[in-house]
């Protein structure tokens, strides 16, 4: 997983390259490079590290040229290294590929360039993509790239540059994303919006398997036959204020921020403004959708599955169907009892996810109807599945998510709701209560976040621990399970979370003098038995921050702390309780020094297996 950028224009290509890479370092930030096009020919320039170490090694010698390719990298196949970090070459250098993928076949394909006599320059599957292209080039770039794609095998997207062809890129995908944006004299090239946007608004969202010629001119895009293809342009509604922090110190903390209009965004259309009637247009099912189906798969990673497993709830409780929560990961290759009578819903943020997707191919291939909940409109899984609902989060930059999480668990609280309504299952006057619970939640989110002084000094006195475990029961432990991921994450606390029953049966012996335990206590159903958990840990001198409804006294009697939310009933707490773990996660790695945006060994898009 890497983010790639390119241009071709009248300015000069290296201010936009590194900017552009600046904005897609939440893909991959281990080492950069840039190519550019200067007066004697192409000139490469890359280390290993973040982004800066690159601007470093260039200052005072920027290259010169209005044309240039630009990476910033997550390593796969060989570790970060100057020498593995991209663009790269063949060996004379006038043959130059920025890649973000994994090229399956390389190993027997660098074998087979050996046997020819060439040598390579890294331990990277990339290097024998511009070995290829130099090895069929004819005069014409478009026909050596179609080549080359007719030789390798995996998942890609690809920038091509050639010193014989000194105004012309050439782009390329297969399940890697890859945007051009639009602009006067001038185009670009990116794995994502936010590295254009400050360009332009005009973009073409690739597909697999076009290939576009990009010039200063215009672009013009063929299959690998030669067949012209017309694209559509997808004018972007949000702008480059959007993408930038705002203000904020962390895009982490933004994104927190932004979570009452992330509610609001997704809801609207879909839930009357002055009414209680939700609908998904973008959907359109009725009853008869239904009849057949058996079971739900919701698939997913990371805290996309956190939100399925509070999906489950919502849709067993609400809709009566059974669900199954996968890992995508697991769920490809554990031989899942899926036919045409399920419907597997995924999860993903950046729609990118190649487990995920790989999944949804799956679940398709079993013959399973398949619906995405995605952030990323045109991603390739909103592009694979039968429907799509998008989420209308605004992009997350932010490595550990948040508002994509909690615009998540809407949208599978209001598709509950949806096909409760549809099946039956659902009362009107509990599908008027939710909905009426609904349209407070932004203003309830806004308050708490006027409110956050207390979570910063229990994030403070509690950020040097080394252990944290985080309970809760029913909805609760689904939340509590998203709290532990994002200490985890980003503080490198270490935490654990349980279900509040399980913990007597194991974990109980980790419990000792001071350890914190968040204690997760707005179910209400549950709620003498998640106290009695409580009592539990408290007996072992653990130090206990509960979460709980407003107006709860009595849990100040056995908790050390408590941090209260709004009453807004059983299945919208959870879009309330997160709001606090994710303060507590957040303030805890800046006590700790951590780099809260892009924690260590992680990426924001993990586009690779
Ligand atoms: C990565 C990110 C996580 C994210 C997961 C799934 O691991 O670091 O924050 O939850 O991918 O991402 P998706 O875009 O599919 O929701």
């Amino acid at each position: 997983m890497c983010g790639i950028v390119g241009y071709v224009g009248n300015a000069q290509a290296a201010p936009f390259l590194l900017d552009g890479m600046s904005k897609l370092e939440y893909r991959g930030y281990d080492s950069a490079g840039i190519a550019v096009y200067e007066k004697d020919g192409i000139r490469v320039e890359k280390c290993v590290g973040r982004l800066d170490a690159l601007r470093h090694k260039l200052e005072g010698k920027m290259p010169v040229g209005t044309m240039g390719i630009g990476h910033t990298r997550w390593a796969t196949h060989g570790r970060p290294s100057d020498r593995n970090s991209h663009p790269h070459t063949d060996e004379s250098g006038n043959f130059v590929v920025v890649h973000n993928g994994i090229i399956e076949n390389y190993l027997m394909l660098k074998e087979q360039l050996i046997a020819k006599g060439q040598k390579f320059a890294s331990d990277t599957d990339t290097e024998i993509v511009a070995h290829l292209f130099a090895d069929f080039y004819e005069g014409d770039m478009e026909e050596a790239v179609k080549k080359v794609l007719r030789t390798i095998e995996g998942s890609y997207s690809l920038v091509f540059m050639c010193k014989a062809e000194p105004d012309k890129l050439i782009c390329t995908k297969k399940d890697n994303p890859l945007i051009i944006g639009l602009g006067e004299g001038e185009n670009f090239i990116a794995s994502d919006i936010p590295a254009i946007i400050a360009k332009t608004r005009r973009t073409y969202i690739m597909s697999d398997g076009e290939i576009a010629t990009v010039t200063r001119e215009g672009v013009w895009v063929q299959d690998i036959n030669g067949t012209p293809i017309t694209k559509k342009v997808f004018e972007v509604n949000w702008n480059a204020e959007a993408a930038e922090k705002g203000g904020f110190e962390h895009f982490m903390l933004k994104e927190i921020y932004e979570q009452p209009k992330a509610i609001k965004d997704t809801m609207r259309g879909r839930l009357a403004e002055n009414g209680t009637e939700i609908n998904f247009a973008e959907l359109g099912w009725t009853a008869e959708d239904f009849t057949g189906i058996s079971k739900i798969f919701i698939v997913a990673c990371g805290t996309a599955y956190h939100a399925g497993i509070v999906g489950k709830y919502y849709l067993e409780n609400l809709a009566r169907i059974p669900v199954e929560v996968d890992i995508a990961s697991e769920f490809r290759y554990r031989n899942p009892l899926v036919d045409a009578n399920c419907l597997t819903i995924v999860i993903s943020q950046s729609g990118e996810t190649i487990d995920t997707l790989a999944a949804l191919k799956e679940a398709k291939r079993l013959g399973s109807r398949t619906l995405a909940v995605t952030n990323v409109v045109g991603s390739s899984i909103a592009r694979e599945a039968d429907q799509v609902v998008y989420t209308y989060a605004g992009p997350e930059i932010a490595v550990a998510s948040t508002k994509a999480y909690t615009t998540q668990l809407l949208v599978m609280l209001m598709l509950a709701v949806y096909v409760g309504r549809l099946r039956g299952t659902l009362s009107e006057a509990k599908a008027a209560e939710l909905a009426e619970g609904l349209h407070k939640v932004p203003e309830q989110l806004h308050d708490m976040l006027e409110n956050v002084d207390q979570i910063k000094v229990f994030a403070r006195n509690y950020g040097s621990c080394l252990d944290a475990f985080f309970l809760g029961r029913s909805l609760d432990y689904a939340v509590a399970l998203e709290g532990a991921l994002k200490l985890k994450e980003i503080s490198y606390i270490h935490a654990e979370a349980y279900a509040a029953g399980e913990l007597k049966h194991g974990t109980l012996a980790l419990i000792v003098e001071g350890v914190p335990v968040i204690v997760l206590a707005t179910q209400e159903d549950v709620y003498d038995k998640t106290v009695s958990n409580l009592q539990e840990v408290k007996a072992r001198e653990a130090m206990v921050i509960a979460i709980a409804l407003e107006g709860d006294d009595s849990i100040a009697k056995y908790a050390d702390h408590v941090i209260y939310i709004p009453r807004a009933g059983k299945e919208l707490a959870p879009l309330l309780a997160v709001l606090p773990l994710q303060l507590l996660a957040y303030y805890a790695a800046l006590t700790r020094g951590c780099d809260v945006d892009k924690p260590r060994n992680l990426a924001k898009s993990v586009t690779v297996e």
